[in-house]
């Protein structure tokens, strides 16, 4: 499955490099946020105010990225208690699809290794 992720201070990108070398993965630039995802996509965010993550509701309404789009996984920090993961959950919310998983920062290798279960349980 395609991964398509944002990363403001490089945890999340951390967390990718941890899945290893197969690993089709795409950042999404927050400049440059608008490209075409034409097959199916889990959608990994980190938590920050809206405006901070805005570029990752402008990729998933580009086109027909939303249709393609089968579940969320949030990282965040579990000192923000209620608020931890709303980015995700916000978005999976909108976007009607369902968060897959969550974990803290760059991920643990539990974290890495219930990521890819999630991820099969949602291929087979
Ligand atoms: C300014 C700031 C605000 C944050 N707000 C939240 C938050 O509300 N909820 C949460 O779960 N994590 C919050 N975090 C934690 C980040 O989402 C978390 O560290 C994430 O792994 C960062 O991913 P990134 O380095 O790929 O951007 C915040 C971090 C920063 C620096």
């Amino acid at each position: 499955m395609k991964i398509i992720y944002f990363s403001v201070t490089g945890q999340t990108r951390r967390f990718i490099k941890k899945l290893g070398p197969t690993v089709d993965a795409t950042e999404i630039d927050p400049v440059d946020p608008l490209f075409m995802v034409n097959e199916p996509f889990v959608l990994i965010v980190p938590t920050y105010e809206d405006e901070i993550t805005y570029p990752v509701t402008e990729f998933l309404e580009y086109a027909n990225n939303a249709a393609s789009l089968k579940g969320i996984v949030g990282t965040g920090n579990r000192n923000f208690a209620e608020l931890f993961i709303f980015t995700a959950k916000n978005l999976a919310k909108k976007f009607n699809v369902p968060v897959l998983y969550s974990f803290e920062f760059n991920g643990t290798p539990t974290d890495v290794q219930n990521f890819k279960e999630a991820v099969n349980k949602l291929e087979s």
